[in-house]
């Protein structure tokens, strides 16, 4: 496991004013390109899934970099994975919530019949900062009557205080940088 961390650790990287001045951009890209690196990722969720949460619907992920790592685990779950994307990208009826992000405004959005009232998921995205993006989407969530157990993420910028705008909602993340 400490093995695991350290490479997605090496494998993360730094860019200072992206994409606007005075944001420092933790950079995934190098652990997707390495494949070692992206099992180990998948493997961390997976192992901290089993031990906490038993028993898994479904796993949402939240566009665009939560399409990378979603996917990957749920198919180590044996579970399905749904989409929250930006808007104007879902046919059908969908659901809509506007947030702020770290640099900016999105719309976040769901299809309407993705989750039946009561199913337990997991959402999960490749970073948390101010908490906008996975506040949305947990907003959403409820919305469509769905549990969400945890949310999941691979970097958490804690300075940001992501964590606690997700409250009651809880995060478990693999990196985190003050
Ligand atoms: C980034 C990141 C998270 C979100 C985190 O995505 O991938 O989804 O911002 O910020 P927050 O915690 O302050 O909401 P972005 O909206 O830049 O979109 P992208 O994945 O389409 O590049
Ligand atoms: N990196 C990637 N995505 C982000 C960041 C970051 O530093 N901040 C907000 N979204």
């Amino acid at each position: 496991r400490a093995q695991k961390l350290e490479l997605i650790t090496q494998r993360l990287r730094g860019f200072p004013d992206f994409p606007i001045k005075g944001i420092l951009f933790r950079d995934i890209c190098p652990i997707l390109k390495d494949p070692k690196c992206t099992a180990a990722v998948t493997d961390l969720f997976e192992e901290y899934v089993r031990k906490k949460h038993p028993i898994v619907d479904l796993i949402v992920g939240l566009d665009a970099r939560g399409f990378l790592f979603g996917p990957l685990l749920a198919q180590r779950l044996g579970v399905g994975f749904v989409l929250v994307r930006k808007k104007g990208k879902l046919p059908g009826p969908v659901k809509s919530l506007s947030y702020d992000l770290e640099y900016g405004k999105a719309d976040a959005e769901i299809q309407e019949d993705a989750i039946a009232p009561g199913q337990k998921v997991l959402v999960i995205d490749d970073l948390l900062a101010t908490g906008g993006t996975l506040c949305a989407a947990c907003e959403l969530l409820k919305v469509q009557q769905a549990v969400v157990l945890d949310c999941l993420v691979v970097v958490e910028l804690k300075d940001l205080s992501g964590a606690e705008r997700l409250k009651p909602h809880t995060v478990f993340s693999l990196v985190s940088y003050d």
